[in-house]
């Protein structure tokens, strides 16, 4: 059976194409030269060096359930930290960065960076001070306009006050509406204007009046600004010509149009869900950790109304996070992607301090309380607050991460295993996870799931398939919380390093009656603010594109509650090679074949697929491709002008059958995908058939 090249033109050039198909015809007839392959090696740009031989492989699937087993529904999800500003100028839709002021620190004066002042030295003074009415976040910023509308000192033409260019420039989009929300505070009467605009100000995209005869107490003002023009680069001014004093503090302005009104910014959220995450971990990571404990996530400062929060600077990734994206909105945010929360504690260890065993109490305590909050009763003390937030039914949170990467401090041991003992006292449904490594050896404490975390160059990742083969399976299951291939090999996001996560993952899906979970990581990066590189998503104010790495994660995403078949690879240099196949159902109920291999070398390999188990007539020719992720170059990566350059290109398969012949590019990642009419068992040479029951 031959394959039909549909699409490949568009990763591959004309020329290259026309060799390529030309290649696909000869394999079938087993014609291939070696004079052939080094020209056509050439053209594309590979190593020619290597290409001496042509590579056969034969890929025999048993797709038969028997020889099935069932992989773990909640295999493949997603690592959400907050890094890259992947929250705060990201998957939160804020758009005004340092809302409160309170990001230069709780004294005075306090840096109010990233706002700035609009008007000079005598028109007006901005500073801050401590009069703001809220409690946890007491700094305000206090507005002396010296200029007015007449007399000898006239204020410039739109007055003088200050703006906030959000995180590298607000995205306002035409005939989208912003909710802006300040509180303000005067002794005068007050006229400010309220204004969204072009970056130097020029440009006004939308405007509305704040005109109050008393604010002499701190007064919340909400306006609905609607944008007549589009601009990318935006930013939010607050500006008046009245002589006086103003006093501003908690300016928020948030887009309408996020994801179910719930705070995410709709494309990112997109980009979540097209991963089909069946957990999402959360909110770090070394965040979680601290440099200090003194600045580690503290989920009670992040719940409750947005202004009452105080905001926290993450000394790991260093930057200010308002804590818009708290505990809850967490929480909501895996509900909405109907993934499985897991919840990474903080159990006394930062990076450079820890809390001895014997005072772990109060630690301890806050975790019981986040369990109720999410958890709890209506009724209950935190779960009242959960509801008060708009969420009367618990949330369904059923693990809790005990630290992260601590396994090798001082009091870890000791912390953990008051946290594991009291949380199971408390809620014997939440499974605990240890950050003591149990691939290797027996774990010296209780535990549910052990994790583990994986960076490093793209021929040791790819080599990690085979990490779990030998991992004890009588003992906790394995959560692999993060793994990419990272520096030299990754760049930005290569296709090298997809290739080699994709062999990884393979090894993972073959071990997953001992991995029961694992996610890529970093997953967002603010293109603005790269803490750390390659990750899985990459944005900006407002475009977004995948990876390799993102790509390649979505050809998994299928996998998790799939079946996963036995399959036998053999060929005649095969470590360069690694396949499995799964049967999954998608919502309609309908069962299809996905077999994906790898081919990590640099050869073209002639890859024939013999699958038994299935009756000739399950076999659907319509509907079933072939997806292939490739590119001209292993080091190629996507960006904002080329976010497909390295993008699965899927083309149809003439005829579906049980035996598949293709030709396998250097260098790359194919996913052939077959509809399957029944999963019904076939025992060749007999009439016989019984039904599966996936
Ligand atoms: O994913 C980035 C960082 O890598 C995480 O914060 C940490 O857990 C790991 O070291």
């Amino acid at each position: 059976m031959r394959l039909r090249l549909l699409d490949l033109g568009s990763y591959l050039g004309d020329k290259q194409r026309n060799l390529y198909e030309g290649l696909s015809a000869m394999s079938c007839f087993h014609r291939v030269s070696l004079g052939f392959f080094i020209g056509l090696c050439v053209l594309y740009q590979c190593s020619a060096l290597e290409v001496d031989t042509n590579q056969t492989a034969w890929l025999f699937v048993n797709a038969s359930e028997a020889s099935g087993r069932k992989i773990p529904d909640t295999l493949f999800g997603i690592f959400f930290e907050e890094i890259n500003h992947a929250g705060a100028g990201g998957l939160w839709a804020e758009l005004v960065s340092n809302r409160g002021f309170e990001a230069g620190g709780p004294n005075t004066p306090s840096n109010i960076d990233p706002w700035s002042i609009i008007g000079d030295d005598s028109s007006v003074i901005v500073s801050t001070d401590r009069s703001s009415c809220f409690d946890r976040n007491k700094i305000a910023l206090r507005m002396e306009v010296l200029c007015d509308t007449y007399g000898t000192n006239v204020c410039p033409d739109g007055g003088v006050g200050v703006y906030n260019p959000g995180f590298w420039g607000m995205n306002v989009e035409q005939g989208k509406q912003y909710k802006v929300v300040l509180y303000i505070r005067s002794l005068q009467s007050v006229n400010i204007s309220v204004s969204l605009t072009g970056s130097n100000g020029f440009q006004t995209l939308a405007t509305a009046n704040i005109v109050a005869a008393d604010v002499s107490n701190w007064t919340k003002t909400e306006i609905l600004l609607e944008a007549k023009e589009t601009n990318h680069n935006a930013r939010l001014q607050l500006t008046t010509s009245r002589k006086g004093v103003v006093w501003f503090d908690q300016v928020s302005a948030m887009p309408l149009d996020t994801y179910k009104g719930h705070g995410f910014r709709n494309d990112l959220f997109g980009m979540l869900a097209d991963l089909k995450p069946r957990f999402i971990r959360f909110p770090g990571g070394c965040f979680v950790e601290g440099e200090w404990l003194r600045n580690a996530f503290r989920w009670k400062e992040t719940i409750g109304p947005w202004e009452e929060r105080p905001g926290h600077f993450g000394d790991v990734w260093l930057y200010w996070t308002d804590e818009g994206l708290g505990y809850f909105e967490f929480l909501q945010l895996a509900e909405d992607l109907g993934a499985d929360p897991i919840w990474v504690v903080n159990n006394g260890i930062s990076h450079n301090d820890e809390v001895d065993t014997s005072s772990i109490f109060p630690f301890l305590q806050e975790i019981l309380d986040s369990l109720e909050f999410a958890k709890g009763a209506p009724d209950s003390a935190w779960g009242s607050v959960r509801a008060a937030m708009g969420h009367p039914e618990p949330f369904d949170l059923r693990y809790v991460a005990v630290g992260n990467e601590d396994c090798g401090k001082k009091n870890y041991r000791g912390n953990y295993l008051k946290f594991y003992y009291a949380i199971k006292q408390a809620y014997p449904d939440i499974k605990v996870i240890s950050n003591c490594d149990g691939s290797t050896r027996q774990l010296d404490h209780p535990t549910d799931f052990y994790d583990f975390h994986i960076y490093s160059d793209a021929n040791t990742v790819f080599s990690m398939a085979h990490t779990f083969d030998h991992a004890s399976r009588s003992g906790p299951k394995a959560f692999v919380s993060e793994y990419a291939v990272w520096k030299q090999d990754a760049g930005t996001g290569s296709l090298l390093a997809a290739l080699a996560e994709a062999g990884f993952l393979i090894g993972v899906e073959r071990n997953s009656d001992v991995v029961e979970m694992a996610s890529y990581a970093p997953l967002f990066v603010n293109a603005n603010d790269r803490r750390w590189n390659p990750d899985a998503i990459v944005f900006n104010s407002y475009q977004v594109y995948g990876t390799p790495s993102f790509w390649m994660q979505r050809f998994f995403s299928e996998s998790s509650g799939g079946i996963l078949l036995n399959s036998t690879l053999q060929a005649n240099s095969s470590s360069l090679l690694i396949a499995s196949a799964i049967i999954w159902k998608n919502s309609d109920n309908k069962n299809y074949l996905r077999i994906k291999i790898v081919n990590f070398g640099s050869n073209f390999v002639n890859l024939k697929i013999s699958i038994d188990g299935l009756k000739p007539s399950s076999f659907q020719s319509l509907g079933s491709t072939r997806t292939v992720l490739t590119s001209s170059n292993l080091m190629d990566e996507n960006s904002f002008k080329e976010p497909n350059k390295v993008a699965p290109i899927k083309s149809l398969l003439e005829k579906a059958d049980k035996n598949i012949e293709d030709v396998l590019p250097p260098h790359s990642f194919t996913s052939f995908d077959l509809p399957i009419v029944s999963t019904e068992l076939w025992i060749p040479g007999t009439d016989s058939s019984s039904k599966s029951s996936i």
